[in-house]
């Protein structure tokens, strides 16, 4: 790949080509948020409506006279890394450059699904010589990211459920001889992004799982399905295009990363890096603040449809379609999944939904871009238990109407990195008119970064998976990293809550809402890890006040439970920043063992661990191994994952039919 305007600018986290293909490059360009006055916990510097000074900035202020409150409801014992279900030894920390999958002694890895692996009756054999749109609809798509396995009641088959973030065209396939070719390519392309739904089966629980090809729910979901728009911004004037022109119905789902699974059974997936799959008029209405630009698109889509080219004026709202919690149903393979406007539109790396005891739901998520912010939606209706089908319609309601608010922290710093404090969640949107000044609904829900600056958000340092723990109902935030804080002059510099200069190992907040109730308007908060190499004294890391041996991490990104409790962390930009492959890692956040952190499995060169799914009492655990080998080319491979553990050893050259990404499970060995 020739151009890599982040080549030699990485920031030591991420290897030029991903920062390419992600995100286009984004960290190379000026940081889509402009504000530069301070914002900490600052609240009289905006004239706010009456409603939004009672809910919102009247909620800091009570917040400041109360107690943190935890929560009511105590965590399973706690149990160390080596007890318990799934118990483990750590690994050791496994160089960046290796080409392995290591995982904790007593355990084994098999891959469930590759890229390209066929899911229907019909789907063609997987063949990377010869790119074929057609066959990858109906084959596994590439860089799976978010990943769920829901095991249904008998407990021998399930549904594997995972995003498909972005592609790698120069790894995936040989260098074309034309335009009508390297056309096929994109469509190939199109094809291999979104979802993919694949039943699953096993003999019994513990044993491996395996894909069935031609399922009866099996689904691919690609830049093409058809999505209907909810919430209040549907049909907006903002959303609508010369190909539909009612502004309710949309091609496709692009760059989504994590997500979340919701109790009712769906799977919500966050469309991320959406900017990069267009040009756009850098002078309209969000373009600057999301990141578009008039330039040739990183995926080239633009050349072969153009709906991607939002210069036109019959494609100007294009990318004001992209960029939203969409919610899928995975038990119905016939069902329309949908795009919730409800939950606003920024760079959502995911949500992940609590129900509160008296039914409210409340979902949490976070932008994952440097400087932009951290968000709830609050249903309006009420969770209905149950299984039954008046149950299941309602609760398939709930995301398409409630309150959206943006969370503003203050607090202390402290010499340990044990920060502390108190929060706002300043409403956006209320009872479905816009708290925010000059905007309406479907301006704040479109344009939901200018609406959020407009509260004073406080700049986080990318946040990325948000999620309550199932026991305590405390919510977690992965900060990703942010080599930009208090370095570029203007920018906001540390705080309490995002607490270190050129953060490049990233954080992890512990947030407690008030009374721990999910639609609370305010929430104590408090520093769980300051990630890094402890050993690394140019860089202040804490952990939980565990003061033992750790092992090193560095920018968590997804997050997952356990059913004790313990919080899982998977790790996207380690190679850079501690020279070490990225991985799992498993932190118990009760007990004596508070804050000992645990590598469970590392992943090979390149990758980035996604998806983790954590079944202890099945002795299994799941991750989705995105873009291995990332930095080489299809002439010269980096990685030969996963396919040389089936063949035993490394396929010879003419054999070769890698790097994959691939969804992996762990198991314990039989003894
Ligand atoms: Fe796709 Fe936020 O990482
Ligand atoms: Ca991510
Ligand atoms: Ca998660």
């Amino acid at each position: 790949m020739t151009n890599l305007p982040m080549l030699g600018l990485t920031h030591g986290n991420r290897s030029a080509v991903t920062c390419h293909l992600k995100c286009d490059s984004q960290c190379s360009r000026p940081d889509p948020n402009p504000s530069t006055e301070p914002t900490f916990a600052e609240i009289a510097g905006r004239q706010l409506s009456r409603r939004a000074v009672l809910a919102g900035g009247g909620a800091l202020a009570a917040a400041a006279a109360l107690p943190v409150v935890w929560p009511e409801r105590a965590a399973a014992a706690p149990r160390p890394g080596d007890a318990g279900p799934l118990a483990f030894t750590g690994i050791a920390p496994v160089s960046e450059e290796a080409d392995t999958l290591a995982v904790p002694a007593g355990y084994q890895w098999t891959p469930i699904l590759r890229w390209g692996d066929p899911l229907f009756a019909s789907s063609p054999a997987f063949n990377p010589n010869r790119p074929d749109a057609q066959a990858q609809a109906l084959q596994f798509g590439y860089n799976n990211d978010y990943l769920d396995i829901l095991v249904d009641p008998r407990g021998r088959t399930g549904l594997l459920c995972c995003n498909h973030e972005y592609t790698n065209r120069p790894i995936m396939f040989p260098p074309t001889a034309g335009a009508d070719e390297e056309a096929e390519v994109l469509r190939t392309l199109m094809a291999a992004h979104g979802f993919s739904v694949v039943e699953l089966e096993r003999r019994a629980r513990r044993q491996p799982w395996r894909y069935v090809r031609g399922g009866r729910r099996n689904r691919r979901i690609t830049a093409s399905t058809t999505f209907r728009v909810t919430g209040p911004a549907a049909g907006s004037p903002l959303l609508r295009t010369a190909a539909d022109p009612t502004g309710r119905r949309v091609a496709g789902t692009f760059g989504n990363c994590s997500g979340g699974t919701t109790p009712w059974g769906t799977i919500l997936s966050g469309e991320e890096n959406f900017q990069g799959y267009f040009r756009a008029d850098p002078a309209a209405r969000g373009s600057k603040r999301y990141g578009l630009t008039n330039t040739p698109s990183v995926y080239g889509w633009e050349k072969i449809d153009p709906r991607f080219d939002a210069t036109t004026s019959a494609y100007a709202n294009e990318p004001h379609r992209f960029g939203y919690i969409v919610e899928i149903d995975p038990s119905d393979p016939s069902s329309t999944p949908r795009k919730h406007t409800a939950m606003g539109r920024f760079k959502h790396e995911g949500a992940n939904v609590r129900v509160d005891r008296d039914g409210t739901v409340a979902a949490y998520m976070g932008d994952d871009e440097r400087f932009d912010y951290l968000y709830k939606f609050v249903a309006k209706r009420k969770y209905r238990p149950g299984k039954s089908a008046a149950a299941r319609r309602h609760n398939l309601t709930l995301l398409t109407e409630g309150d959206l608010y943006v969370a503003r922290f203050s607090g202390e710093q402290r010499p340990d990195g044990d920060n502390l404090g108190r929060g706002a969640w300043v409403p956006l949107v209320l009872d479905g008119e816009s708290t925010v000044p000059g905007m309406s609904v479907d301006e704040v829900l479109v344009f939901t970064r200018e609406a959020a600056d407009l509260v004073k958000a406080t700049p986080m340092d990318r946040c990325e998976d948000v999620e309550p723990n199932p026991t305590t109902g405390k919510v977690y935030v992965a900060c990703t990293n942010n080599t930009q804080r208090g370095v570029t002059a203007g920018k906001p510099g540390p705080d309490a809550a995002n607490p270190r200069a050129g953060n490049k190992n990233g954080h992890v907040i512990e947030l407690t809402e008030h009374r721990n109730r999910a639609g609370a308007t305010s929430f104590s908060w408090n520093i769980l890890l300051l990630c890094g190499d402890p050993a690394d004294t140019a860089v202040q890391t804490y952990f939980a006040g565990w003061d033992g041996p750790v092992a090193p991490i560095s920018c968590p990104d997804n997050v997952a439970f356990d059913t004790q409790g313990n919080l899982w962390i998977s790790t996207d930009g380690a190679p850079g920043t501690i020279a070490k492959a990225d991985g799992l890692f498993k932190v118990p956040l009760e007990g004596s063992e508070r804050g000992h952190v645990q590598q469970f499995l590392a992943v090979p060169r390149d990758a980035e661990t996604c998806g983790p799914v954590i079944h202890d009492t099945d002795d299994s655990v799941f991750v989705a191994v995105q873009h291995p080998g990332e930095e080489g080319t299809w002439a010269e491979p980096r990685s030969y994952f996963p396919d040389y553990v089936a063949a035993g050893q490394r396929p010879d050259r003419g054999d070769w039919r890698g790097p994959r990404p691939t969804v992996v499970q762990v198991t314990k060995k039989k003894r």
